[in-house]
């Protein structure tokens, strides 16, 4: 594979001409069409140069990097080769609507021949205050005042900075929840739980993190540190594998913030939108919070949309005067005319085609088939969680339930697969059954499972009959499949493996080959020629010739 980067060119730029210059010439630029029709082979080359080399890496230790889509429809992605892909990813929950909803589309395609504004900050704009009413009419109580952005992180920034301000300066520390995730930006990573992406950055200090549904962690907090201002909380976990608390607990958490006038943020941004079968997940537990949060689905699938919705008071105590009104207002891209029309459509869409109700008996039906499968594979399946179409899909830890045969084999995979059936059955589920389904950041022994809005029954059996069919094979099988046809880099790394096991010496011919042209034995894709004569020439050498 050749990797195309660009030339290596001075970082200053000297001689600058007096004049302006008569011609600029044009770089050698990727048009449109020739991307929609770039070859996967490019598009490796060009994510690999350009875009995250690690990732790649990833990906094809799945299988992924196969993959080419070229469209969308519905629940379904189409590959290069016309394969339908069972999207039961859902984009982390973005696709409400399934992949280009008709209704959205149309409201788009007609907004651009109507030549309409985009940008709303010279003048107020009636796309994003339409949008705001809506989402103030969707949710209960006084949560009223709202913040257009881009993406979640961004609607989590605008909850944290309205609370924050709404606190005061003498309670500027927040509580947040083991294994939460709210975004990667930096004021949010201060209160997202995961060492990864937290890395070495310096982040804001002084924040208390509870266990999740620990009401009496969270009350002792509030009891012993008055400078406790904010609670942050997801109402159901989803980087941390959709993970619930009682409605017993939201409503103490409620009290307790009303009794030590704490500001509760709610992040929805996962699990809002009707995904659990309520618009708002915390709707489940007749409580109210005091801020909120929405991106991913709020942008039909087509637009990057997030909200942070507000109670009036806590707003305006945040940004109520004139002096203080432009201290957080939206950014350049907050509320823009076309992803603002989008999102208007999408909320309409959601209730004229009662896609809330859809996702509750349809997430019933898909937690039932799940439980049914639990039941059928207790050794594999440990637990099946969720509501409407938020499930999680919990297999035990297998490493230590494996033949000692293929430990050793296990124990070289990557990191993020270690003792985790997730990425085999995931893997499988796309070569195998067309299936996608999405991996767990926090606990890689998770599937999550966030189909769009639209999944029927006939979806649910689909992927459940597919799944049933893949546990079938056991455990090992799966793990055996999965190291034989998609990670031929493990079957190599064991060829110099002194303890290599008789059996599995037995397939290493089938992924390594003999070069007549140079004389070597050579691993087909992902590993390179380098890396066989780097690292296990001698040794793949031997086994294949004996
Ligand atoms: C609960 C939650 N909050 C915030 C975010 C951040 O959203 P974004 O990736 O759009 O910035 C995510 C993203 O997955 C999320 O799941």
């Amino acid at each position: 594979m050749t990797i195309m980067t660009k030339p290596a060119e001075p970082r200053t730029l000297i001689d600058a001409p007096s004049l302006a210059p008569t011609h600029i010439a044009k770089p050698d630029l990727i048009t449109v069409e020739q991307a929609k029709s770039m070859d996967v082979a490019r598009m490796t080359d060009l994510f690999k140069a350009h875009v995250n080399p690690g990732q790649l890496l990833f990906m094809k230790l799945l299988g992924f990097h196969k993959v080419k889509i070229e469209r969308a429809e519905g629940m379904y992605y189409y590959d290069q080769n016309g394969r339908a892909i069972l999207d039961f990813f859902g984009g982390f929950g973005s696709l409400a609507f399934g992949h280009n909803h008709p209704r959205i589309l149309e409201a788009r395609r007609k907004f651009q021949e109507e030549k309409r504004q985009e940008i709303a900050i010279a003048f107020m704009s009636q796309y994003a205050s339409a949008l705001a009413y809506n989402l103030a009419q969707i949710s209960p109580g006084e949560l009223d005042m709202v913040f257009l952005g881009s993406t979640g992180s961004e609607a989590m920034e605008a909850a944290l900075k309205v609370a924050e301000r709404a606190a005061g300066p003498k309670r500027p520390k927040i509580v947040y929840a083991e294994n939460s995730f709210h975004g990667k930006t930096k004021g949010v990573l201060s209160i997202t739980d995961g060492e990864l992406y937290r890395g070495e950055f310096k982040l804001v200090g002084g924040n208390i993190k509870v266990p999740f549904g620990d009401i009496q962690a969270i009350e002792n907090a509030f009891r012993s540190d008055p400078q406790i201002g904010v609670i942050v909380l997801e109402t159901v976990q989803g980087g941390g594998g959709i993970i619930q608390a009682q409605t017993e607990f939201w409503q103490k958490l409620r009290k307790l913030c009303d009794q030590y006038g704490v500001i509760w943020v709610a992040d929805e941004v996962q699990c809002g939108y009707g995904r659990t079968g309520r618009f708002y997940a915390f709707e489940h537990y007749s409580v109210v919070p005091d801020v909120t949060a929405l991106a991913k689905s709020l942008g039909g699938g087509k637009a990057a949309v997030g909200a942070m919705i507000a109670e009036r008071d806590i707003y305006m105590k945040a940004y109520g005067t004139p002096k203080t009104a432009m201290i957080h207002a939206a950014a350049t891209f907050g509320g823009i005319g076309e992803a603002s029309i989008t999102a208007i459509e999408a909320l309409n869409v959601l209730y004229d085609e009662n896609l809330i109700e859809n996702a509750a008996s349809t997430g019933d039906y898909l937690l039932e088939r799940l439980k049914g499968i639990q039941a059928k594979y207790p050794n594999i399946v440990k637990d099946v969680r969720g509501k409407g179409l938020m499930i999680g899909l919990e297999f035990h830890d297998f490493s230590q339930a494996l033949p000692m045969v293929l430990r050793p084999m296990v124990a070289l995979l990557d990191d993020k697969l270690k003792g985790s059936l997730s990425g085999f059955v995931g893997s499988l589920l796309l070569r195998d059954y067309n299936v996608l389904v999405a991996f767990t950041d926090y606990n890689r022994n998770v599937i999550r499972l966030e189909p769009p809005l639209i999944c029927e029954r006939k979806h649910v059996d689909f992927f459940a009959d597919s799944l049933d069919n893949l546990l079938s094979r056991g455990i090992v099988a799966i793990v055996k499949d999965f190291v034989k046809r998609t990670q031929r880099r493990v079957l190599v790394e064991l060829a110099i493996h002194p303890g290599l096991n008789e059996e599995w010496r037995e397939l290493l011919p089938q992924v390594l080959a003999f070069d007549e042209r140079t004389d070597a034995t050579v691993a087909v894709e992902p590993i390179g020629r380098e890396w066989i004569w780097r690292r296990c020439w001698p040794a793949a050498r031997t086994v294949s010739r004996s």
